[in-house]
């Protein structure tokens, strides 16, 4: 993978949802390899960013705008399914509820939602996805239907879902939320493992404390705007992140990891 090259261009997007305008004319560029956290507070514009990137959102034509993925402006959806794993809460509302575990992590090789009769599953596939099943401790949710896992038991096989193809880049929309600890924590050694392993990882998220130690770079996102965009360390602290989510913060910082309190 050559880091220099960036993986996502987003150049002059103007983006509506319905009749409201989200962004204007946006700009941003992430290269292959440079882990990177987006915060900002609810509305921001995180979860639109990220449908721009899956291409479930569209930026209004104009002239000298354009969205460069993977170094195409014009990306074949299964060639982005194939090449970005992807968990968020959008996806996990609009799951199939009838979809057993292993369905759902094989959904992943085919780059659907969910299995259709017409998809040929061959030994490998089922093979291959008990063994991220086993790998991240959810074996007997194998024929567990969507519909009758907790929260985070279906947040964990949609997380199998985005891994079991090994793609290059990973798009995670707070991907803690509705974890407890234990899920939580190994949720992180997994993804941690994977950005070691040369992976990319584009997070969005109001939540301080699902940002791996390998983030390096944060951008912070408000009101549609990119108000911020440094090294961690000159971003995760009390002032500004008291200034992006108007509200007194303090941060603390441990092994890597940090967490937010009331100031
Ligand atoms: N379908 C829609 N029609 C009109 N406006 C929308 C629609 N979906 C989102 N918006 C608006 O777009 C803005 C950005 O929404 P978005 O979901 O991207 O925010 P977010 O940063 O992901 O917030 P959160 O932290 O709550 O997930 C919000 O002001 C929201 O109200
Ligand atoms: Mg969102």
């Amino acid at each position: 993978m050559n880091n220099n090259l960036p993986w996502l261009h987003i150049k002059n997007a103007t983006v509506y949802r319905a009749d409201y305008k989200v962004f204007d004319r946006l700009n941003l560029s992430v290269k292959n390899g440079q882990h990177t956290a987006i915060l900002g507070p609810n509305g921001a514009g995180k979860s639109t960013l990220l449908k721009l990137i899956t291409r479930e959102l569209y930026p209004r034509v104009e002239e000298d705008s354009m969205i460069s993925i993977m170094g195409s402006t014009r990306p074949l959806l299964s060639d982005i399914r194939t090449h970005i794993g992807m968990v968020s809460q959008d996806l996990q509302n609009n799951y199939l509820h009838h979809v057993t575990g292993l369905d759902i992590v094989i959904s992943g090789l085919h780059g659907s939602i969910g299995l259709w009769k017409h998809q040929t599953i061959t030994a490998e596939q089922s093979a291959k996805a008990t063994t991220v099943l086993d790998q991240l401790g959810i074996l007997h949710l194998a024929d567990r239907r969507f519909i009758e896992m907790s929260t985070g038991q279906q947040r964990f096989c949609l997380l199998g879902r985005a891994i079991v193809h090994e793609p290059d880049h990973y798009i995670l929309d707070e991907p803690t939320s509705g974890l407890d600890l234990r899920a939580t924590f190994e949720y992180l050694d997994r993804i941690r493992e994977l950005a070691q392993r040369g992976k990319t990882l584009l997070l969005v998220t109001h939540h301080i404390h699902e940002i791996p130690p390998e983030v390096e770079r944060v951008v912070f996102l408000k009101e549609g705007q990119l108000i911020k965009d440094d090294a961690k360390d000159a971003l995760l602290n009390n002032n500004e992140l008291s200034q992006l989510f108007d509200t007194p913060i303090e941060i603390e910082q441990r092994n890597g990891f940090y967490q937010a309190f009331p100031s």
